[in-house]
């Protein structure tokens, strides 16, 4: 007997074959609302990189990117940011907003190739934690002008993607980032702070600022 293949892994494959890079991850997420499919990046927790380097808030503007089921945002809404999470998927907008009902956090359906003009260098710290390597490389250059956009003068911008120079080629997704790629967030005025690899390599950790 074969073992069947994930929904993510399906649900990806059609909406790539359809040219489309990212209606598959609602079809997962309401799939998953159903109790028919895994989300499988979901942990029911906060990333563990990012709980090692919050740092207190006072009630500056934070912006998650990719927010999923929220556990990013509501941990740095406790932390005193004030908080926007956005995601492409609107059933993991609203899965957010039912875990968390009574939130701080503005959960938003919004693209990142195409985000809401207010935000250009509208957030103090922006988090982006393996969204981008999500889509396909073709949509790579115009997601990472998106995101370094963001960013306000002063502020701290933190990216983590998986590290292409330590997994063996597969099809994506994922699509693993190199180094040069992770640095290419440092464009118009945004500056690297630090890049080093985490989780024995798996991992790039990047730090930028305005
Ligand atoms: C691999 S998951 C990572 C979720 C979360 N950041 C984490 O660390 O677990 C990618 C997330 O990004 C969202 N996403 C993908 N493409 C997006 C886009 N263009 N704009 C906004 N969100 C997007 C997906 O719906 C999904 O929730």
């Amino acid at each position: 007997m074969t073992t069947p293949e994930p929904a993510d892994r399906v649900l990806s494959r059609a909406s790539l074959a359809d040219g489309s890079p990212t209606r598959w991850f609602d079809e997962l997420y309401t799939a998953a609302a159903r109790g028919e499919a895994e989300v499988p990046w979901t942990r029911g927790a906060p990333n563990a990189d990012l709980a090692d380097w919050v740092e207190p808030g006072e009630g500056r503007r934070a912006l998650v990117v990719g927010s999923a089921l929220g556990d990013d945002a509501e941990l740095l809404s406790a932390a005193g940011w004030a908080v926007t999470g956005f995601d492409v998927a609107p059933a993991a907008v609203e899965a957010a907003r039912a875990r968390f009902p009574e939130s701080g956090v503005d959960y938003v359906v919004a693209d990142l190739l195409k985000p809401p003009g207010e935000w250009h260098q509208a957030f103090d710290l922006v988090v982006e934690i393996i969204n981008i390597q999500a889509m396909p490389r073709e949509f790579r250059a115009a997601a990472i002008t998106s995101l370094a956009g963001f960013l306000a003068p002063g502020g701290t911008m933190l990216v983590s993607e998986v590290a292409e120079e330590n997994v063996a080629p597969e099809p994506g997704p994922p699509w693993p980032f190199s180094r040069k790629e992770i640095e290419s967030v440092a464009q118009d005025g945004v500056k690297l702070v630090g890049l080093e690899t985490i989780r024995d390599g798996a991992r790039y950790w990047a730090e930028f600022t305005r």
